[in-house]
């Protein structure tokens, strides 16, 4: 599709090792470790079956260090396999004796996956620029054994991590079939999204929404901002509204910074006064049921889990005018029947809309299924975080990856 960086049409792959990074961080039942959708799996399937002759190692990661579905990959070479309807070999290393004899053992056609790539601090606590990542240990140990880079890890194309681009001072880098196609379409919103464009922000990542949403107004890049789940919580928090304990315990939990990410929600709102909408009412749990609680009735003894049905009102007005409509996240719980109308509501809307409409991200998808709505959705990204990233402006560190590689590449650079 692009000409702006290689991709797998460019290059002969056959016979050649291949490094594939692949973004298949799935919803895992942490109890018994079994898989609960597979949705991000079946996005890379065009991608391997065009490496029919190639020999496949697969680079991926699942959950982040402390969460509980933070496992190894071996449930998720098995459901490939069955997806695949070939082997996907497993081993439970990275780039220790054990992966790189499994690697070298390669015949073409062959698939192996490697272990979990954050169980290696490398991965996890180390950003930076490709050049100081392609410096790790984990990347002087693998490329000698590898050929060709590439990168069809569109969800996580927002992190600059050496998995994802610190092959590329290395290694021929070419996007894979998905991160292809999503870097196209999005690539094409972004530089001519019709207004008034609207994004509804909501799920847990608050930390990444706070950041996003301030993106999107400094680049003037949407009109309005929609807030659900935590990310509601959040900004209630930052105008001063107290959502009870139960709520806030909730948030002091899960996200790191908290102070620091309301205290930017905060400076936001008082910047870009009335773009950003967050709830003027609210479901709680009450042992089980909803029950709606007005804004001005707050704080609430019992856990927010929805937005309420006049906040579901006024965002459906906003979404009726919008020409684009770009939504990350569930504006509630919507695992549990009694909380999951807001998120209904909300993608209906979208689905209803004669504008160009966008979701993003694992669990956002999964709902949108759920409701039999994708075919009236124009595009179903596989990345959240990196949908709304792109979407809202900000530079994509593989993106930028990809085009230096192919200057790279046609400059004789990777023959040195
Ligand atoms: C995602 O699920 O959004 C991607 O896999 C990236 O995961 P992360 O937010 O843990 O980096």
């Amino acid at each position: 599709m692009s000409s702006r960086y290689l991709t797998m049409d460019d290059i002969d792959l056959r016979n050649k090792t291949v490094l594939v990074r692949v973004d298949i961080n799935s919803p895992v039942d942490p109890e018994i470790g079994k898989i609960l959708d597979s949705t991000r799996m079946r996005a890379h399937l065009d991608t391997l079956r065009a490496l029919s002759k190639a020999k496949t190692v697969l680079v991926a990661h699942q959950s982040r260090p402390g969460k509980k579905d933070f496992t190894s990959l071996m449930a998720h070479a098995e459901r490939l396999t069955k997806l695949l309807g070939r082997p996907v070999m497993y081993v439970d290393s990275l780039f220790a004796t054990g992966a790189k004899r499994a690697i070298l053992a390669l015949e073409p056609g062959d698939i192996l996956l490697l272990e979990n790539v954050r169980y290696y601090s490398e991965e996890t606590n180390l950003k930076g620029d490709m050049e100081t990542l392609a410096e790790t240990h984990f990347i002087k140990q693998l490329s000698p054994l590898i050929d060709i880079f590439i990168n069809d890890a569109f969800a996580a194309s927002h992190r600059a991590t050496a998995s994802m681009i610190g092959f590329v001072p290395v290694l021929p880098s070419v996007a894979g079939k998905l991160m292809d196609k999503e870097l196209g379409t999005l690539h094409k919103v972004v530089s001519g999204a019709e207004r008034p464009a609207v994004a509804f922000l909501g799920g847990a990542k608050a930390d990444d929404s706070v950041r996003i949403a301030r993106n999107m107004l400094e680049q003037d890049s949407v009109d309005d901002i929609l807030t659900g789940g935590v990310v509601a919580n959040i900004f209630l928090l930052a105008e001063g509204v107290n959502i009870g304990d139960s709520s806030k315990q909730f948030i002091e939990r899960n996200i790191s910074d908290h102070d620091k990410v309301i205290e930017d929600a905060k400076a936001l709102m008082e910047q870009f006064p009335g773009r950003v909408h967050t709830p003027i009412d609210v479901a709680v749990d009450v042992d089980g049921e909803r029950r709606e609680v007005k804004r001005m009735y707050l704080p609430s003894e019992h856990r927010i889990k929805d937005i309420g049905v006049e906040t579901m009102v006024s965002y459906i007005k906003v979404m009726e005018k919008a020409k684009t409509i770009i939504a990350n996240g569930p504006a509630g719980v919507f695992e549990q029947e009694a909380f999951s109308m807001g998120t209904e509501e909300m993608f209906i809307a979208m689905a209803q809309s004669t504008g160009f409409t966008v979701v993003g991200g694992g669990e956002t998808s999964a709902v949108v299924q759920l409701l039999k709505l994708e075919k009236q959705i124009d595009h179903m990204s596989t990345g959240g975080g990196a949908s709304i990233s792109y979407l809202s402006g900000e530079k994509m560190p593989i993106e930028e990856a990809l085009i230096q590689s192919k200057k790279w590449y046609q400059d004789g650079y990777y023959q040195h």
